[in-house]
């Protein structure tokens, strides 16, 4: 074990002022040069990179420890600061370098699986193993930073206007929030199961039932679901709830909050209040429940414009009230060939349409794939219904509105990518409002369509059971970019309307009873007007750190199979916990 030299200044720190001083650095080697007597160093920690000089007139000893040291070997050198004599503008210390008079080694390393370097091509996998090397790299530990930042400046707001941070219960019985539970067998309890929180839906309303006015925490939640890019089975929510308030209390807060951090962590002034738009419109016009409004691309229902033609797929769908709607890709014309449509094509079959028609209009002729059945003027009718230019790719999808609308959603965004079109440095949020209250599941099933505890709007009230699907909800999600950053509601305050929720939803007293009879014995002694909303912190982080997954901002994140690389689990149990806990696995 050699000594520690302590410290005096970091890594990414030191500056033409500090020339003449004598300091001490710590980190890591990130790379070492032997040019034949003169050595240089590359020593890294997490503010950034300082080159070390060991002249070839160095003490001999010194020279030959340098000469040992390796990547990622863990050291301190004592020097003195002086300017560079050739400068590397790449680096905020680009300009100066320590003549190094001291070194100690405090650790070795192998050679490391993966290079500490933020462009490195090493796979997912191996990142995820050895996430530890990974950590090491600036955008890491920047994200990681940047996440602290965040958190820190969401409870200073917080705290600021009233609210108290309390932590819920993480084993616990179900909290409904449409996900698959993790469940938690008890020992103590044989064949009886927690479920571990999918959010803390119930227990921040029990708090405001418990007078305690304003809530917030910073809170993990567990679903068990299938993973994308901004979704993981253990996530982080800024989680919140107030007492008599209505939804533009909570809109007002909630812009306040995010033009805070957005000026304070990110230097950013944003507009409020932000632009809102219908659950309806929303689907209409963009094909999904959070657009991105950062390009058009704007989906123009055209039903009308095509009918009367011998095309026969169009006319299915308009003969079964079903929707054609165009997207116009401005400039698209000449960026997508034949091939390039039939890949989009192939793409959009995920979303459940069977094709794609195209139009191009083009100084001489107006092109596409519907010559046959449409003459030039039926489709110069097409174009001018979207507006399009010579130039232009226009694509037509005619199927069910939800094939249709989810089709094109992904279309219009994924072409925007390829466009390059995407700024993440533009924040264009947007308030989602006026959902439904209810949609339908895959088998039929109505189900509450964010939890049941919201509130439907008052005025739908007494037509939550003869005609749920017409319910809206005074329920909010809060988009950014085309990624839902946060949703919540006004909540349900009394006993008689939660149940009638629950009993169209489906559930009968004894269920009602059996999972939700202590909340529905709350909201019989004394409930506030209450509701809140939730942010999922790892896609806040995400989008204002520019990365494109969820996992780049959560130091120990699972994989595509929802297990932990560094420690391997979900590992197995030993025959003795499965006796202890009065379990049996089937072979
Ligand atoms: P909701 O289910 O919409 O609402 O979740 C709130 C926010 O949490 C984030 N989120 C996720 N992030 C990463 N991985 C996941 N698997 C994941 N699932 C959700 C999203 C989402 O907007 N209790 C309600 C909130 C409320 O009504 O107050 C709730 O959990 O950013």
């Amino acid at each position: 074990m050699n000594n520690l030299l302590k410290r005096t200044h970091m890594c990414g720190e030191l500056r033409t002022d500090n020339i003449g001083q004598e300091v001490v650095l710590n980190g890591w080697v990130s790379k070492q040069r032997n040019l034949g007597g003169l050595i240089f160093v590359d020593l890294r920690d997490k503010t950034g990179i300082t080159q070390i000089t060991f002249p070839d007139n160095s003490p001999k000893e010194l020279l030959e420890i340098a000469e040992s040291i390796r990547s990622e070997f863990v050291i301190g050198v004592r020097g003195e600061v002086v300017l560079r004599s050739s400068k590397n503008p790449d680096l905020p210390t680009g300009d100066i370098e320590v003549i190094a008079k001291e070194i100690s080694i405090y650790s070795k390393s192998e050679t490391p699986p993966i290079y500490v370097k933020d462009d490195d091509q090493v796979s997912d996998a191996l990142r995820l193993k050895y996430r530890y090397l990974d950590l090491r790299k600036h955008h890491m530990q920047r994200n990681l930073t940047l996440r602290h930042k965040i958190v820190k400046k969401t409870r200073d707001y917080f705290d600021e206007h009233g609210f108290t941070e309390v932590e819920t219960p993480m084993l616990i019985k179900p909290t409904p929030e449409g996900a698959r539970d993790y469940l938690v067998p008890s020992r103590i309890n044989p064949g009886s199961f927690y479920a571990l929180p999918q959010s803390p839906q119930m227990f921040k309303q029990l708090l405001m039932v418990g007078g305690t006015d304003r809530y917030i925490q910073i809170a993990k939640c567990f679903r068990d679901e299938d993973l994308r890019a901004d979704r993981q089975p253990e996530f982080t929510q800024i989680d919140m709830e107030m007492s008599f308030v209505d939804r533009e209390d909570i809109i007002e807060l909630q812009e306040g909050y995010i033009k805070y951090i957005m000026k304070s962590v990110m230097g950013v002034e944003v507009e409020t209040p932000f632009p809102r738009m219908t659950y309806k419109d929303a689907m209409e016009n963009y094909g999904s429940d959070k657009p991105d409004t950062r390009f058009g691309f704007k989906l123009i229902k055209i039903n009308d414009v095509v009918s009367g033609s011998e095309f026969k797929v169009f006319n299915d769908v308009l003969n079964s009230d079903g929707l054609i709607s165009a997207i116009c890709i401005d400039e698209g014309g000449s960026k997508f060939s034949r091939k390039a449509i039939d890949k989009l094509t192939e793409q959009v079959k995920a979303y459940g349409l069977k094709g794609l028609v195209w139009i191009k209009p083009e100084e001489s002729k107006i092109n596409s794939s519907i010559n046959k059945f449409f003459d030039q003027d039926a489709l110069s009718k097409i174009v001018d219904a979207v507006d399009g230019k010579n130039g232009d790719l226009i694509l037509i999808a005619s199927d069910t509105a939800k094939h249709v609308q989810d089709g094109l959603g992904f279309l219009r965004r994924h072409i925007a990518s390829e466009m390059g079109l995407l700024d993440n440095k533009q924040y264009n949020f947007l308030w989602v409002v006026d959902f439904p209250l209810f949609e339908k599941s895959d088998d039929g099933d109505i189900k509450a369509m964010h939890h049941p505890f919201t509130s439907p709007k008052i005025e739908d009230l007494d037509r939550i059971e003869i005609d749920p699907m017409s319910v809206n909800a005074n329920a909010y999600d809060i988009v950014l970019n085309g990624v839902e950053l946060g949703g919540g509601s006004i909540r349900i305050h009394d006993q008689e309307v939660q149940k009638t929720m629950f009993r169209a939803l489906g559930l009968s007293d004894e269920d009602c009873e059996e999972k939700f009879g202590f909340f529905l014995t709350a909201l019989r002694y004394g409930v506030p007007p209450h509701g809140g909303i939730a942010y999922g912190l790892d896609r806040m982080v995400m989008l204002l750190a520019g990365e494109e997954s969820i996992r780049d901002v959560i130091a120990f994140p699972k994989n595509q199979n929802a297990q932990c690389m560094v420690s391997e689990a979900p590992g197995k149990a030993s025959e003795e916990q499965l006796a202890e806990l009065g379990l049996e696995l089937r072979e």
